[in-house]
């Protein structure tokens, strides 16, 4: 990713479900917060996603390239082969419910990036607010971090935190957590396609502070 050339870094949106992830990041792109991005497809491996119309009715080409039947190399070397046929620069996983494998990883290698609703390392894995109630935690918040091997536990671009209620539901601390997502994650893309941070061992810093 080059932040001193006019030319934009063009996104690979991977969804499975409601997209609001991916909603905020083309939101952030239209508004000039994300200034050197943008999305050149949003790719779910489920046909009834509702982010597909979300993303298609603001003008975004979509696919969806279904599992079904096939093993988790054929699936993923078809989603590559279609995120270099749209020449993407940066993958950025947006409620995707699927665990990359190295084949995945080692292509788009240090480019790719995901939004978790956890305070990592804490409550990696599925249903991270529901962890997080279930712990007792006074505060969590949600992560964006680069997707390496590990599941959850690349290096964290950016976090921020949320209070936990003694009243909260699964439903209502997500409701709050997922306000802060829609924040963080233009923020950690607008960093990371400015080029303006270093990866230092497992921290990424930003750079000309
Ligand atoms: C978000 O909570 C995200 O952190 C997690 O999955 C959810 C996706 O929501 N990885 P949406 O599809 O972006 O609305």
């Amino acid at each position: 990713m080059t932040s001193a050339t006019s030319k934009k870094v063009i996104l690979g949106v991977l969804i499975s479900g409601r997209g609001s992830n991916m909603l905020a990041l083309a939101e952030a792109i239209n508004s000039g917060q994300i200034d050197n991005a943008e999305i050149g497809v949003v790719i779910s491996d489920q046909t009834n996603a509702p982010g597909l119309a979300l993303a298609e009715t603001r003008g975004i080409e979509t696919l969806v390239i279904r599992r079904a039947g096939r093993t988790r190399e054929e699936h993923e070397a078809e989603i590559v082969e279609q995120l270099r046929n749209h020449n993407v620069e940066l993958v950025c996983l947006a409620g995707y419910m699927r665990i990359l494998s190295t084949s995945f990883i080692n292509a788009y290698a240090g480019r790719i990036l995901n939004i978790h609703p956890s305070l990592l390392p804490a409550f990696p894995g599925l249903a991270a607010q529901r962890q997080a109630l279930d712990h007792g935690v006074k505060w969590s918040g949600c992560t964006v971090h680069f997707v390496d091997e590990s599941l959850d536990g690349g290096p964290i671009v950016l976090q921020t935190t949320v209070p936990v209620f003694d009243q909260d539901t699964e439903e209502s601390l997500s409701a709050r957590i997922l306000e802060q997502e829609h924040r963080l994650y233009p923020e950690a893309v607008a960093l990371i396609t400015s080029g303006n941070y270093e990866v230092v061992g497992r921290r990424v810093l930003r750079k000309n502070q």
